[in-house]
């Protein structure tokens, strides 16, 4: 197939105006030139980075929008908004996976264009990081705090199903699968890099095990080891079978 025909016609005229609603010019002229990869594997790295900003863009700005309906008690948007969040961090995590259709030496060859570039520098996961702390302190007042509620009533002592309850769940599901996302892209690395390498600032990769220990709402982890422990104690911290009856 003649390449620059497909290159011209996969860049668009720019001219319609599904295009330039889309502003389809300005959003191919976010990857490199077609003559200016090092390999055939770097446009999907790049896509696959430039698509995994845009999903962060996009949880954090639902994010914003949680924090009002939060703030309004108005469970149902939250909830429905939460759904979008959660739905986007999967597709975040699956998408990993892409880069695992990229041999190691071909990606060696990438890892030389990214100068310092890292990871850490991500516009979208460093916003991401700072949202979770506001989140819980909009929850904590309005859905607890005003209501004389604790984590602890809501999953147990008063616990009916409630709106506080839904809601906390929501939030823990986003721990988790932010937690999901991170173990997911250490495979990823211990896939293409290796685990026991230096990253492109020096540090070895083993650093973000640490992430991986991060909880952004401990509260909602510590109330089920608590349950455990407190009903647990009813038959001791070791259980006769079932067997035994
Ligand atoms: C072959 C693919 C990839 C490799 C080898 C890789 C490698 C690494 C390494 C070594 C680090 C450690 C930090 C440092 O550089 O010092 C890191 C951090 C990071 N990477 Fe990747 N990465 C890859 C793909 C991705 C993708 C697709 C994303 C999409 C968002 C991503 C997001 C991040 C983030 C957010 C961090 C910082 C994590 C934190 O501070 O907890 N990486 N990456």
């Amino acid at each position: 197939m003649d390449r620059q025909h497909f290159y011209a016609m996969m860049n668009g005229s720019g001219e319609f105006d599904y295009e330039l609603y889309l502003n389809t010019q300005a959003l191919f002229s976010c990857q490199k030139n077609f003559e200016a990869f090092s390999n055939r594997d770097e446009l999907q790295f790049q896509i696959v980075h430039q698509v995994e900003e845009l999903w962060m863009k996009l949880i954090a700005y639902t994010l914003l929008d949680i924090d009002d309906y939060l703030q309004q008690e108005n469970t149902n948007r939250v909830v429905t908004l939460f759904r979008r969040v959660h739905l986007t961090l999967r597709l975040m995590t699956e998408q990993l996976g892409l880069l695992e259709t990229m041999s190691p030496k071909e990606y060696q060859e990438i890892r030389l264009q990214l100068g310092h570039g890292s990871g850490q520098e991500s516009p979208g996961f460093r916003v991401l990081l700072k949202m979770p702390h506001p989140i819980w302190e909009s929850f904590q007042k309005y859905y607890l705090d005003n209501h004389e509620l604790s984590v602890e009533k809501i999953y147990n002592s008063e616990y009916a199903h409630s709106d506080a309850y839904v809601v906390a769940e929501s939030l823990a599901e986003f721990d988790e699968l932010f937690q999901k996302f991170r173990y997911h892209h250490l495979q990823l690395i211990h896939r293409s890099i290796g685990l026991g390498a230096k990253s492109l600032k020096g540090r070895s990769v083993e650093l973000l095990e640490n992430g991986l220990r991060v909880q952004f709402f401990p509260e909602l982890w510590e109330i089920r080891n608590q349950m455990t422990d407190q009903w647990g104690a009813q038959y001791g911290v070791k259980r006769d079978s079932i067997g035994d009856h």
